[in-house]
This record gives structure tokens, C-alpha cells and sequence, in this order.
């Protein structure tokens, strides 16, 4: 089916976002202005712009973890500020997101276990399966169950953000967003976790919005991109129309960037991979100086 046939699921319609700023406050700060964006059912839709541009504003906005200055979200249809608390819950659960810092995904008092069980019986797991259901969502995210009886500051920010994305995959979401889901996991774990999220939003016709820096991951797992630009959207439509034959001077300018900060890190990395396979020399130690003998910066030695 092709890629613009899906439902409407989210639309976000001429919506701004306008921050105090300054020390008292006084002054306004425009973040967002007048972005209109709709995503499918189906569609995988990478949402790229330079560090600052409003990718997260946006996403909170969608979410209605945020107010818009102005504009509209509409939800299956329906405008999410018109809803009542109650009939917002219950769509809530079928939106979630992992944000791009983990740290505060989780509550610091429970335990790993303990999170993934809370979110397991919130989305209608009974407690006979929850073991069970536990040991299964640390095989999908790749999670070694070993961990399951710590607290979050005792693991890594990687592992944070699995029990992170196990937590939300409990809820089996409609949509998923994903703000730099993987900018804290090493490779494979970011091919696994990538996988994994491709293969359920394929299978669940899950819609996916993906926010990142790395254009090359964009490029590989979305169907679509947006790119904003302080604030504004300034391009929309198919992988290939936005990133490969733009003809917005900006699109351009940050697709060549990215290019170059990647040629640049490509040679940063075969150099420092050189430098480690060079052998070592290591200083001749003098007689008498075994090799404990460091001087001491109390002017020992001079
Ligand atoms: N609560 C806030 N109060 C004031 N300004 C804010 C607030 N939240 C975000 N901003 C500002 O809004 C702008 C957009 O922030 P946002 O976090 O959406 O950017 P981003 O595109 O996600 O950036 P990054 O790629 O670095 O995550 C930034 O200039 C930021 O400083
Ligand atoms: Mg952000």
C-alpha cells in the first residue's frame, strides 16, 4: 500500500509555541511557528533539524505533555483539547514516546523489575503473567534480566533507555515517538533496537516518528521526513524528495554538513583506530627507578 494511502492518525494544524524568556521574564521566544504536519498510520516519519529547531517542543506538543501558543492536534480526529481528561488517558496510552534523555523515564525508587511490571499490569497484563511478560520484554530490548533488581542509577544510560522502550512497548502504542532514541547505546544494540522498532511498527501498522541528528539512521529506517528549521517547517514529503533532490537552500546546507561532520568523524575514528594498532613505546625506566617512581609535583627530583 502505498505510503500516503494510510489514515490520518496525528495532524497537527498551524501550531506555535512561544517561551518567556529573559530574566523577568519579559521578552518572547518563538519556537515553534505555524507548523502544520500530518502522520499517517504506517508511515515512518523522521523528524530532522539542527539542535535548537523544536524537534522536542513538537513532539511534546503532539503528546499534550505541552500547550501550543496556538494551533491544533488532532488525534484520530479528534482535537486533544476538546477531550476530557478521561477520554484523553485512555487515547494517551496508544501515543507514547522515549525521550532523548533516559534519566528521567524511570522513577528512581523503583527497581528495573518494578517499572516493567508497573507498565506491564497499567496496559492489561494479568499478575499471573507478569513474570513471564517481564522475562519476555528484557528479550525484546535486549535487557539482561540480571539487572532486573536494580535501581536506575545503578545501570547504564543505554540499559536506562531499554527498560525505557520495554516499558512503552508494553502499551503496544499507535504511535511512538522516538526523540534520538539511540544516542546512548553503542552499534549493535542501536541496530537492534532500530530493528526491533521497525519490525513492530510494521507489524502493529504502528506510526512512527523518529527524531534524530543522524541523517544516515533517518535515511535507513523512515518512509518519509520533515525538517524544521528555527521553528518553521521548511520541508515535507518522501525520504528522497526531502533529502536527496531538495531544492531548499537550508535542506541543502545541512545535508552537506552532516556529510562533513561525517567524513570528519570517519577520519577521527580510522586515525584513533591507527593509533591503536601501532606498537607502544614505552619510556625506558632509568636504574634505581622502578616502575612505581612517579615525581611528585612537590618539586621532588628537581
Ligand atoms: N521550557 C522552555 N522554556 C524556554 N525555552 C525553551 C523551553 N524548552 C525549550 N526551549 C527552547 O526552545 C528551543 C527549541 O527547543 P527543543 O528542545 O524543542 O529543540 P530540539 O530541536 O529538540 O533541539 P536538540 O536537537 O538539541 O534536542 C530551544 O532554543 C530551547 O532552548
Ligand atoms: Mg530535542
Amino acid at each position: 500500500m502505498p505510503i500516503w494511502c494510510g489514515a490520518v492518525m496525528l495532524e497537527l494544524r498551524g501550531v506555535s509555541k512561544e517561551f518567556r524568556d529573559g530574566v523577568l521574564g519579559h521578552r518572547r521566544k518563538k519556537v515553534l511557528d505555524d507548523v502544520s504536519l500530518t502522520i499517517r498510520r504506517g508511515d515512518i516519519l523522521g523528524l530532522i533539524g539542527e539542535s535548537g529547531s523544536g524537534k522536542t517542543t513538537l513532539a511534546k506538543i503532539a503528546l499534550r505533555l505541552m500547550e501550543a501558543s496556538s494551533g491544533s492536534v488532532y488525534l484520530d480526529g479528534r482535537d486533544v483539547s476538546r477531550l476530557s481528561q478521561r477520554e484523553f488517558r485512555a487515547l494517551r496510552r496508544k501515543v507514547q514516546i522515549i525521550f532523548q534523555h533516559p534519566e528521567g523515564a524511570l522513577d528512581p525508587q523503583y527497581r528495573l523489575r518494578e517499572s516493567i511490571c508497573e507498565a506491564l499490569l497499567k496496559s492489561g497484563t494479568p499478575r499471573s503473567r507478569l513474570q513471564d511478560g517481564t522475562r519476555e520484554a528484557c528479550e525484546l530490548v535486549n535487557l539482561p534480566t540480571e539487572l532486573l533488581d536494580r535501581y536506575p542509577h545503578q545501570v547504564s544510560g543505554g540499559e536506562v533507555q531499554r527498560v525505557a522502550l520495554a516499558r512503552v512497548l508494553a502499551f503496544e502504542p499507535d504511535y511512538l515517538f522516538l526523540d534520538e532514541p539511540t544516542s546512548m547505546l553503542d552499534l549493535s544494540v542501536q541496530a537492534h533496537i532500530i530493528n526491533l522498532i521497525k519490525g513492530i511498527s510494521t507489524r502493529n501498522n504502528t506510526g512512527l516518528v523518529m527524531i534524530s541528528h543522524d541523517i544516515d539512521l533517518i535515511r535507513s529506517v523512515c518512509t518519509t521526513a520533515a525538517v524544521l528549521h528555527n521553528g518553521r517547517l521548511i520541508a515535507e514529503g518522501s525520504m528522497e524528495l526531502v533529502l536527496s533532490e531538495s531544492k531548499n537552500e537550508q535542506v541543502k546546507r545541512m545535508v552537506m554538513s552532516w556529510n562533513q561532520q561525517k567524513r570528519h568523524f570517519q577520519r577521527q575514528r580510522a586515525l584513533a583506530e591507527d593509533m591503536l594498532r601501532a606498537p607502544v613505546m614505552l619510556p625506558m625506566t632509568r636504574k634505581n627507578e622502578g616502575p612505581d617512581h612517579i615525581p611528585m609535583l612537590t618539586g621532588e627530583g628537581r
